[in-house]
């Protein structure tokens, strides 16, 4: 029996600066995060078996599609690797838990820069820590979720963020609420792949506390601020990217994350949905690019898991 049902809802970066690159390979930035109503589902079940079991339901294969499940390998499943963290410091604590089934509904697409495994991860800490009534603080969750992947904390963070470190350090930035145009082009870009290029431009100015303000101003105005660095290395690995902003325009269209999702923002829904149909009057003039899924989608002032536990 299911006990817990809770959301885990994508992330937009709306500018995503580099501003070095660490001995350890990973890439020190400033981006800003914010949370959109795109949400897989995340439900829990107790089971007697003293075990860790998950179970990915795609819900974006249509409903005649044979096979619904995404295998994906324990040892890189972030949900699994989760629940296992936090029931190895159950027993580390002599807290007794029981065994969990968790089954991943999945409407975020993988591999699309909009932090879906992540999010999934970061719900499943929040959850388990419930569920299994472990007591752990945010700040806890946020150090084990870390050791699972750098956009992790801002998840369990909750709530629109100004991201830094390699995702560690995360600051208010408080955004009025935006509406997106968002377009999966249906295919995936490699993180790994898009940080290791070496066209990669990984020295962008810190920004200080005055070009941060003016950043939150221009993005609540509804304009795109700075950049995404990871831009020019996405589009060389996928062409098709960059023709398609180009295709949109005068639509302004920005890359989130690694890729391979774009956005445009808006600051009210009226301009969203505007935006929406005159794109789609464009893409079906365009029988190359049909491909391409588009959807009008809102930000969260705050996580949404917030209004179950
Ligand atoms: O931490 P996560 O598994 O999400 O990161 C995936 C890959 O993205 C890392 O292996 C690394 O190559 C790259 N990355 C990075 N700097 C960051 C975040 C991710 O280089 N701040």
């Amino acid at each position: 029996m299911c006990i817990l049902k809770v959301p885990a809802p994508a992330k937009l970066n709306l500018f995503l600066h580099l501003t070095g690159r660490r001995p350890d390979g990973y890439h020190n930035l400033q981006s800003a995060f914010v949370l959109i109503n795109l949400c897989d589902e995340l439900e829990f079940e107790l089971i007697e078996e003293d075990e860790v079991r998950v179970e990915i339901v795609d819900e974006r294969a249509g409903e005649n599609s044979s096979n619904q499940t995404i295998a994906i390998p324990n040892d890189q499943n972030l949900v699994f690797l989760a629940a296992t963290k936090l029931k190895e410091i159950a027993k580390l604590r002599g807290i007794e838990i029981s065994g969990v089934l968790i089954r991943v509904y999945k409407k975020i697409p993988l591999g699309a820069g909009l932090g879906g495994g992540s999010s999934d991860c970061a719900s499943t800490l929040m959850a388990l820590n419930k569920i299994w009534d472990l007591g752990l603080s945010c700040e806890e969750l946020m150090q084990i979720g870390l050791s699972l992947g750098a956009d992790i904390p801002f998840f369990i963070g909750g709530k629109s963020a100004l991201v830094e470190g390699i995702g560690e350090i995360l600051k208010p930035f408080d955004l009025n609420p935006l509406r997106f145009v968002l377009i999966n082009p249906g295919f995936s870009i490699s993180t790994p792949q898009v940080f290791t290029h070496p066209n990669l431009n990984r020295n962008f100015r810190v920004m200080d506390s005055d070009a941060l303000e003016k950043a939150r101003a221009e993005i609540n105005a509804g304009l795109f601020y700075g950049s995404n660095y990871l831009e020019s290395a996405a589009f060389e690995i996928r062409p098709e990217l960059a023709k398609f902003i180009e295709f949109a325009k005068p639509l302004q269209l920005r890359m989130s994350g690694s890729g391979s999702s774009i956005f445009s923002m808006h600051k009210s829904f009226d301009d969203a949905e505007t935006a929406y149909s005159d794109l789609l009057a464009k893409l079906k003039e365009q029988k190359d690019i049909r491909s391409y899924e588009c959807g009008v989608y809102k930000s969260y002032e705050k996580h949404p898991i917030f209004d179950v536990i």
